[in-house]
C-alpha cells in the first residue's frame, strides 16, 4: 500500500441499495476517482449480467469475478478505501448481513424517482443493529425525480433517521443545473447544463450565499427563486450537520447526484474521507479491542471455496481489527486452538489480487486455506479472544436434500458441511431420521446450492418440501440449564435437529407449534439469530 500505513487513513464501507438504484454505477465511478480502474465498463458488465438468475450463477461459478469484486480497495487523497460488496440481487443471504458486520460505515444509494425501496430498508435495519453510520446518495438527478423535500421526509419517517442535506439540487431531469453546496456556499455545476451554456464556466462557483449575482446569471429566474426558497427551508427544517450524531448512526448527511453522469461522486468521496469513521473498536466476548493495539487481531466474515475448480482452495476474508499484520505472521485461531502461518495473504484490487505484505485495522485480507478457517473465526497473535456479532439467521425456507446416488451419502455430508461453512446454506440433521435438511433465507440460495453441489462436488441433488416453516436455536441458562435442556430435548425429539456444530434446533411445523413450545417451556430460549463466536 502506498499511503501511510495507519488505520486512521482507512475507510472500510459498503454500499446498500435496492437493485437498479445505481450501486454498480456508483461503485464504478468511485473506483474511477480512486484511479483503481481506467476503463469504465468493468464493473458495469457484471451488473448487467447479474440481473438474470442463470447468468448470476455463472458468475458465482466463475469465482474470479465474484471474488475480486467482493472487496475493492482503492486510494484517494491520502486515504485507503476498502469497499465491501453486498450482493445486489433481490434475494437475501446471510452473507449480506455478515459483510455488513465488517464495515465501519455505509453509503445508502436511493433512486431519486423511487425513494426508499424494500431492499434498502432491510439493509438499513441491519446497519442500524450495529449503529453503522450512513451517508445518503440520492442518485439519478439527471432524470425526472420526486420532490427532494418529499424524499427527505420519507427517509426521516420510514427509517427514523435525521437527515442533513450537504448539497441541494437545482432543478432535475433535463433541466438539472447541479447542486448548491450548503456547507461551502458554492454552486457545483452539472456538466450537461454547463455545456449548454457554452461559456467557459468553471465546474464550481464560489458564492456569497444564494443571493450571489453569479447565480442569477447562470440560473433562470424561477430556478434561482426556488433555490433561495429551498435553501431557507432546508436550513429551517433539517438539523445542522453534527459529526457525532452521524457517527452514532442517528443522522445521515445527504448528497444529490448522478452516478451515471459523474456528478456528485467526488463530493460523496470527499464526504466519506472527511466524516466517515476510521476503524472502530470491536467487541469480543471478554473485552473491547481497540484498533490502536499493537497486536494483530481480526475476524473472518466470509469464506469462499473452490474459486479455482482445479484446486480445492478456499479464501477466508478477514477484517483486521487491531495491530499491523505482516506477511508470514503466525496467528492463533481461537475456535480450533490451532496456530496458522499466514504466508500468502492477498489484497483485492479491482484489477486482481496482490500479495499483502502488511495490513492494518480496517483492511481486508484474503487467506488461502484448506478448511482450517471458518466464517466467524477470530485470529489473533496468541490471545484467546472471540469477536462477537457475526450472526446466523433463522432460515425461512427448509428443504430436505434428496441425493441422486445414495452411495454418495458421505460425500454429500462433507460437501454440505463445507458449503455451510462458507455460509451458502445452513444444514440441519433431524434427531430422528437421517436426511439432511438445508435452510436458506432466500430461494435463490437453493439454486446456487444445487448448482455448486453439481459443478464442484459432482453431486446431483433435488430439494423436497419439508413440513417445517422455520428453525430456532434452543438453549437454556441458569442453574438447571443442562437438566432443563435435556428434558426439553427428550420430550421433543421429533421436532428437533442439530446444526453443523451440534447445537440443538427446534424445527417448527407451524407458528402455532412454535408458540406452544415457547409457552410450554418458559425456561428454554428459542433464538432467531445465532451468534457463533464471531
Ligand atoms: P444496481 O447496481 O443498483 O442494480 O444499478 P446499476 O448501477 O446497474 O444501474 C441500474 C440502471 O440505472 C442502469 O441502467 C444504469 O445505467 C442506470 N443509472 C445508474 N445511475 C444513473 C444515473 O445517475 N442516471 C441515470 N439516468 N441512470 C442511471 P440500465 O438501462 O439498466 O443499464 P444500461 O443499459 O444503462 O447499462
Amino acid at each position: 500500500m502506498t499511503t501511510t500505513n495507519t488505520h486512521k487513513t482507512r475507510r472500510t464501507f459498503a454500499i446498500i441499495s435496492h437493485p437498479d438504484a445505481g450501486k454498480t454505477t456508483l461503485t464504478e465511478k468511485l473506483l474511477l476517482f480512486g484511479g483503481a480502474i481506467h476503463l469504465a465498463g468493468d464493473v458495469k458488465a457484471k451488473g448487467d449480467r447479474r440481473r438474470a438468475h442463470s447468468d448470476w450463477m455463472k458468475i458465482e461459478q466463475a469465482r474470479g469475478i465474484s471474488v475480486t469484486t467482493s472487496v475493492m480497495t482503492f486510494e484517494y487523497d491520502g486515504c485507503t478505501f476498502n469497499l465491501l460488496d453486498t450482493p445486489g440481487h433481490e434475494d437475501f443471504s446471510d452473507d449480506t448481513y455478515r459483510t455488513l458486520t465488517a464495515v465501519d460505515s455505509a453509503v445508502m444509494v436511493i433512486d431519486a424517482a423511487k425513494g426508499i425501496e424494500a431492499q434498502t430498508q432491510k439493509l438499513f435495519e441491519v446497519c442500524r443493529l450495529r449503529d453503522v453510520p450512513i451517508m445518503t446518495f440520492v442518485n439519478k438527478m439527471d432524470r425526472e425525480t420526486r420532490d427532494p423535500f418529499e424524499l427527505m421526509d420519507e427517509i426521516t419517517e420510514k427509517l427514523a433517521l435525521d437527515v442533513t442535506p450537504m448539497t441541494w439540487p437545482v432543478d432535475q431531469g433535463k433541466q438539472f443545473q447541479g447542486c448548491y453546496d450548503l456547507r461551502k456556499d458554492q454552486m457545483i455545476l452539472f456538466g450537461d447544463a454547463k455545456k449548454e451554456k457554452k461559456g467557459s464556466l468553471p465546474g464550481i462557483l464560489p458564492c456569497q450565499g444564494t443571493d450571489d449575482a453569479k447565480l442569477k446569471e447562470i440560473l433562470s429566474d424561477d430556478q434561482h427563486a426556488k433555490l433561495v426558497e429551498d435553501v431557507e427551508m432546508v436550513k429551517g427544517l433539517c438539523p445542522e450537520f453534527d459529526l457525532e450524531s452521524y457517527r452514532e448512526g442517528h443522522l445521515s448527511p445527504v448528497y444529490f447526484g448522478s452516478a451515471l453522469k459523474d456528478f456528485g461522486v467526488q463530493d460523496l468521496l470527499d464526504g466519506i474521507k472527511e466524516f466517515a469513521p476510521s476503524p472502530r473498536p470491536q467487541e469480543t466476548e471478554s473485552r473491547e479491542v481497540n484498533p490502536d493495539e499493537p497486536k494483530v487481531s481480526g475476524f473472518v466474515f466470509k469464506v469462499q471455496a473452490n474459486m479455482d475448480p482445479n484446486h480445492r482452495d478456499r479464501i477466508a476474508f478477514m477484517r483486521i481489527c487491531s495491530g499491523t499484520f505482516k506477511r508470514g505472521m503466525k496467528l492463533l485461531n481461537t475456535a480450533s486452538a490451532k496456530t496458522l502461518s499466514i504466508s500468502n495473504p492477498i489484497f483485492f484490487f479491482s484489477q486482481g489480487r496482490e500479495l499483502a505484505d502488511d495490513a492494518v485495522a480496517g483492511d481486508i485480507i484474503g487467506i488461502p486455506n484448506h478448511g482450517t478457517i471458518r466464517v466467524g473465526d477470530t485470529l489473533s497473535e496468541g490471545e484467546k479472544i472471540m469477536f462477537t456479532g457475526i450472526p446466523d439467521f433463522a432460515p425461512e425456507i427448509l428443504r430436505r436434500v434428496r441425493l441422486g446416488d445414495p452411495m454418495k451419502a458421505k460425500h454429500l455430508e462433507r460437501a454440505l458441511h463445507s458449503l455451510a461453512e462458507e455460509g451458502v446454506t445452513q444444514v440441519f440433521r433431524p434427531m430422528l431420521g437421517s436426511d439432511w435438511i438445508v435452510g436458506v433465507v432466500g430461494t435463490l440460495q437453493l439454486d446456487v446450492l444445487k448448482d455448486r453441489l453439481d459443478a464442484e462436488y459432482n453431486l446431483e441433488v433435488d430439494f423436497e418440501a419439508t413440513q417445517y416453516i422455520t428453525a430456532r436455536w434452543v438453549s437454556a441458562s441458569g442453574e438447571k440449564a443442562n437438566d432443563n435442556l435435556k428434558k426439553f430435548i427428550d420430550s421433543n425429539r421429533a421436532s428437533l435437529g442439530e446444526d453443523r456444530d451440534k447445537t440443538p434446533v427446534y424445527l417448527a411445523r407451524n407458528n402455532w407449534d412454535l408458540d406452544r413450545a415457547q409457552s410450554d417451556y418458559k425456561e428454554i430460549k428459542f433464538s432467531e439469530v445465532r451468534e457463533r463466536g464471531r
